[in-house]
């Protein structure tokens, strides 16, 4: 069951596609104050709190404060509150078991346990919003109604499953060439590579460098003979140039943000001094996403949109302020007191909240001031492109993911988990938050395999891919100045070539399993407690998580590990795929194993009365066999039963009942 409580003047987000009348009284499970600016919750010492999407720190959210403002923060420490995307869906489970979202664009604090331990408080900056209280059956039973009420989530083309090479600092065709041909030498398997900053001419978003990029066209048409697809980034910001066609007829039509006195917002990102869409206009949106024409006339079926927090460097204005201070600080003599403030300068310029107070939206035809609409830019600008798209092409599918988002834009694209660095604790909290993402309505995400950030070993990249390809988003991307992390650059090609070549063998069971989360409002990545409501260790584990209806993965993210503990809440059949091409079948007792697994090895655990179909595999999408599968199954009661689904992957025939049908084993075969 589903209730909505309105406080205050809701302004519309756009999250939800179903909206039910407002329920009378008080808003169950939780105490209001201030009129809606707070809401609080007794926890039980056994309750748990599941939820809020992208964010630091575990699956059970527990005993720290997290924040919904979507800011651009490289570094996803364990210290924050709060990461590029706002989630505001949480679950709590325990004495009462409750889902409750928050509906609004403005920051929000989630208080669960920080300030007391057993308290968990929500405090809204504006008391304007809607909270919707759903109860059910069990966890997923929550999540499905809440996918419900957010609508279905975003569906990219079959390729967009195949691995994805990418790093900031790939500067021309021959660049990209090299990339493919390594791939192909070695057999290591590529369907697309995307293409950073880099390909633009002077950072202008839908331009493209003819100098190092002749004839893009013709270059999409010999990559995709190649069976590579490129995928080209498009950052929030407008360039300031005279002659550029966005940047002119934008202001010419006063799509861009303003400040109070009509002038448009200048700050500055990669191309120096920009303007920044205004999509939430309805007109500008349309506008702006009807810019992604000139890339997709031009052949590109897909594209990620980048620094939409938005990410500001500088203001135009602050930066002024600052160059002032700095004439004052001239004259001052050298001591700590002028470092400090020295270092801490590039941070005063860089995002600061009281920027974001200086401009507005124009939201039919209201001047709203964008703090209070925040958390919506990075899901309006990919609901540009995603509208676009809708109109430009309306039954094709086009690979779309942002790093911004909130709840309603998983409607329209995916999202990347952001500028992780290559830590082993990064690929921990890319474990922990699929599932959390799941349940928000993030199916299309991953995270950049190999780290972002910082220089990569080939072991954790060996480790990170082994996870990656589980992950429906498989990309290894990696940031400029960083050692260079495509798999063709480490000792170990063998090892590369296997894992990586196991996402194709799997792609039957993963894409199926994508498709039946999307449509069915179910979690791709479900933590242990979801399934085993009544195990009591299963809430413990954070490391381990159940992969549609038939699988658990239990990754490595350990350096020098040879292997991990692993939990079986009931009877499983261990699988491991050797280098060698060999699957091993072991059927191991409920309770705890030691499993060992070999830096080059896959091993992921299959439930009783499940099969996991297996395609042969191939180098990239297009040459997997969906149709000629082979079962590994642990049969109960004599059966193993699969529900398989499978489509052409390009167009939007989803519902057509050809799509699904029922695998099945018996031991008396
Ligand atoms: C941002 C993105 C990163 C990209 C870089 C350059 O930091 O998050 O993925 O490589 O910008 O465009």
């Amino acid at each position: 069951m589903i209730e909505r409580y309105a406080f205050g003047n809701v302004l519309e987000t756009g999250a939800v596609v179903c909206k039910p009348g407002c329920a009378e009284g008080a808003v169950p499970f939780l105490e209001t104050e201030e009129a809606g600016r707070r809401f609080s919750f007794h926890m039980g010492s056994g309750d748990r709190v599941y939820g809020l999407g992208e964010n630091v720190r575990g699956i059970n959210k527990r005993g720290w404060i997290y924040e919904s403002r979507c800011i651009d923060d490289p570094y996803l420490l364990e210290s924050r509150r709060y990461l590029y995307g706002a989630h505001n869906f949480l679950l709590v489970d325990g004495s009462v078991r409750f889902g409750v979202f928050f509906d609004c664009p403005g920051y929000l604090a989630f208080d669960i346990g920080y300030t007391r331990a057993s308290l968990l408080t929500v405090t809204a900056e504006e008391p304007d919003l809607d909270v919707y209280i759903i109860t059910g059956d069990s966890l997923t039973d929550i999540v499905r109604q809440f996918r419900t009420l957010v609508g279905r989530s975003y569906i990219p083309p079959l390729w967009a499953f195949g691995f994805g090479q990418s790093r900031w600092g790939y500067r021309s065709a021959d660049d990209i060439r090299e990339v493919v041909r390594r791939h192909r030498e070695l057999g290591l398997p590529l369907d697309s590579v995307y293409l950073d900053i880099d390909y633009m001419e002077r950072y202008k978003d839908f331009t493209v460098n003819a100098e190092t990029f002749p004839d893009f066209a013709a270059f999409n048409r010999e990559m995709k003979d190649q069976g590579i697809h490129l995928v080209p980034i498009i950052d929030a910001a407008v360039k300031v140039e005279k002659g550029y066609p966005v940047y002119e007829e934008g202001l010419e039509k006063g799509y861009f943000c303003k400040k109070a006195d009509g002038t448009p917002f200048v700050g500055g990102v990669w191309p120096g001094n920009s303007v920044f869409p205004d999509v939430l206009n309805a007109d500008a949106r349309r506008w702006f996403g009807q810019q992604y024409k000139r890339l997709l006339d031009q052949g590109v079926e897909g594209f990620w949109n980048d620094m939409n927090e938005p990410s500001v460097f500088y203001a135009a204005d602050r930066l002024e302020q600052v160059r002032g201070q700095l004439e004052e600080l001239k004259d001052r003599p050298a001591d700590g007191g002028l470092y400090h403030e020295l270092a801490s300068m590039p941070q005063k310029l860089s995002n600061p909240l009281e920027d974001y107070k200086t401009f507005y939206h124009n939201i039919d035809g209201v001047p709203v001031r964008h703090d209070r609409v925040h958390n919506l830019y990075g899901c309006y600008m990919t609901r540009a492109a995603g509208e676009a798209f809708e109109r430009l092409l309306p039954d094709r599918r086009i690979l779309l993911f942002s790093r911004s988002s909130a709840i309603g834009m998983h409607r329209w694209g995916g999202i990347w988990q952001g500028d992780n660095h290559a830590w082993w604790s990064h690929l921990l909290l890319n474990i922990k938050m699929m599932p959390s993402l799941n349940m928000c309505g993030f199916l299309y995400t991953g995270a950049d395999l190999g780290g972002f950030g910082a220089d990569t070993t080939e072991d954790l990249l060996l480790r990170w891919l082994a996870f990656g390809i589980f992950t429906p988003l498989m990309r290894n991307h990696s940031c400029e100045g960083t050692r260079l992390q495509e798999a063709y650059r480490f000792e170990n090609p063998n090892g590369f070539r296997h894992i990586m070549g196991l996402r194709y063998r799997l792609l039957p069971y993963l894409y199926s399993e994508y498709m039946k989360a999307a449509l069915d409002g179910g979690m791709y990545f479900r933590p242990l407690a979801f399934d085993y409501p009544d195990d009591p260790h299963a809430p413990q584990v954070e490391d381990q998580l159940l992969l549609g209806e038939s699988i658990m993965v239990a990754p490595v993210y350990r350096q020098n590990a040879d292997g991990r503990y692993v939990y079986l809440p009931e009877p499983m059949k261990q699988v491991r795929f050797r280098p060698d091409g060999s699957v091993e079948e072991q059927v191991l007792s409920q309770g705890h194993h030691y499993v060992a697994i070999p830096i080059d090895e896959v091993v992921l655990f299959l439930r009783p009365g499940r099969l996991l179909p297996l395609a042969a595999g191939g180098c990239n999408v297009d040459q997997v066999d969906f149709q000629n599968l082979t079962c590994i199954a642990f049969p109960a009661n004599g059966r193993a039963v699969y529900e398989y689904y499978h489509d052409d992957g390009i167009t939007k025939d989803y519902e057509n009942p050809a799509n699904r049908r029922t695998l099945r084993v018996s031991e008396d075969q």
